[in-house]
């Protein structure tokens, strides 16, 4: 096995620096258009057999150093048992709202094995067949709570801060069988088989500091205490959008932190270098012509040299629209010009 991302995580010394991207599977690969041609988002995340060949394609096309589970941070929210859909170039539409005591009481706390069997199923069909860590994950509880009481997607959440600000009991409330949910699930994948876990806090950015600290943070803490008494797996904490957030982030308990593109990685090392660091290129970093992406990589490379573990990354997601040879280019040039 390829233990080199996992041996980064811990901040242990490494031949080169790892390599693999959020959103690695997916439209930018004609490979996933082919399988997504036939089924809707949400039948490909339930099937196995799918959510294992989708997995395995930026594996076996590009040599990523890890494998990232094909599924989507809502899943859990429909073991919840909230109506989930995926409106095309709309995203996640969840037609109720939880705004109220009642939509909140309504929340079920689910049995992850129960109610996502083919969640833990696709771990053990990928555990078979990787030679690279599989790494699982979940939303954050606060960018969870974001699209279940907006319905969806949003842009300045105003039912989301006005339900913290104005009934921060029944934000608590919601939270709290959101966090416990969240937990049991990523204890059961670390228990099928996944080898770290991440979690996603893509809207954390969108909150003032005290904000985070209040209404956020304390929920990621209590998933990562509770996954540290079952578990030794390396836990990745990615606060999108978190510069200003990072001293915050660092006492979230994870192992390594990930970092948006609009920090720069040097900076984070004299912030949280007790970390290891993962990031952070701007995905759109990928539309440079081939010398400057190149020159681009070897800098990250070289801002990241003293920190305690560097995982290279995207800042955030691939885009649809890139060209699958930019992303050749960047992990070959993160091999070589890494490789010590
Ligand atoms: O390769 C991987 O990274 C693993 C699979 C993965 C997906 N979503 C597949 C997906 C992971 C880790 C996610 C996480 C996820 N999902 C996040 C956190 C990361 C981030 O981007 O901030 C969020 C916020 C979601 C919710 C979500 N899912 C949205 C907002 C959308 C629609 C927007 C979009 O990009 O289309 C999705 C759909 C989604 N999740 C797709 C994929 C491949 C596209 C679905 C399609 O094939 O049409």
């Amino acid at each position: 096995m390829n233990d080199t991302f996992l041996k980064a995580c811990r901040g242990e010394k490494t031949d080169y620096t790892p390599v693999w991207f959020m959103r690695q599977a997916g439209r930018y690969l004609p490979d996933y258009q082919a399988v997504r041609g036939n089924v809707t988002f949400l039948e490909l995340c339930h099937t196995p057999e799918l959510c294992t060949e989708v997995t395995l394609q930026p594996i076996d096309i590009f040599g990523f150093d890890a494998a990232i589970l094909f599924s989507d941070i809502l899943i859990p929210m429909e073991a919840m048992g909230l109506d989930l859909e995926f409106h095309e170039g709309r995203g996640p539409v969840f037609p109720d709202p939880v705004r109220d005591r009642r939509a909140v009481d309504a929340l079920i706390v689910p049995d992850p094995r129960e109610t996502m069997p083919f969640v833990m199923e696709t771990i053990g069909l990928l555990r078979k067949e990787l030679r690279v860590p599989l790494i699982g994950f979940s939303g954050a509880p606060f960018t969870l709570a974001t699209y279940l009481v907006e319905c969806g997607s949003s842009k300045v959440f105003l039912e989301t801060k006005k339900m913290m600000y104005r009934a921060p009991e029944l934000y608590d409330a919601m939270m709290r069988k959101i966090t416990r949910c969240t937990s049991l699930y990523l204890q059961a994948q670390a228990k099928a088989g996944a080898q770290a876990l991440q979690i996603f806090d893509s809207w954390a950015g969108i909150l003032a500091p005290g904000d985070f600290r209040r209404f956020a943070l304390p929920y990621v803490q209590s998933i990562i205490r509770d996954l540290r008494e079952v578990t030794d797996v390396p836990i990745i904490y990615f606060a999108n959008n978190g510069a200003t957030l990072l001293d915050l982030s660092g006492t979230a308990g994870a192992d390594v932190l990930g970092l948006d593109w609009r920090v720069n990685i040097r900076d984070a090392v004299s912030r949280v270098g007790d970390h290891a660091l993962q990031g952070n290129l701007d995905p759109i970093a990928l539309f440079l012509p081939e010398k400057e992406l190149v020159a681009r990589v070897e800098r990250l490379l070289d801002d990241a040299a003293d920190a305690r573990g560097h995982i290279f990354n995207l800042g955030h997601g691939i885009v649809p629209q890139t060209p699958p040879d930019q992303v050749r280019i960047v992990v070959e040039a993160v091999h070589r010009y890494s490789t010590r």
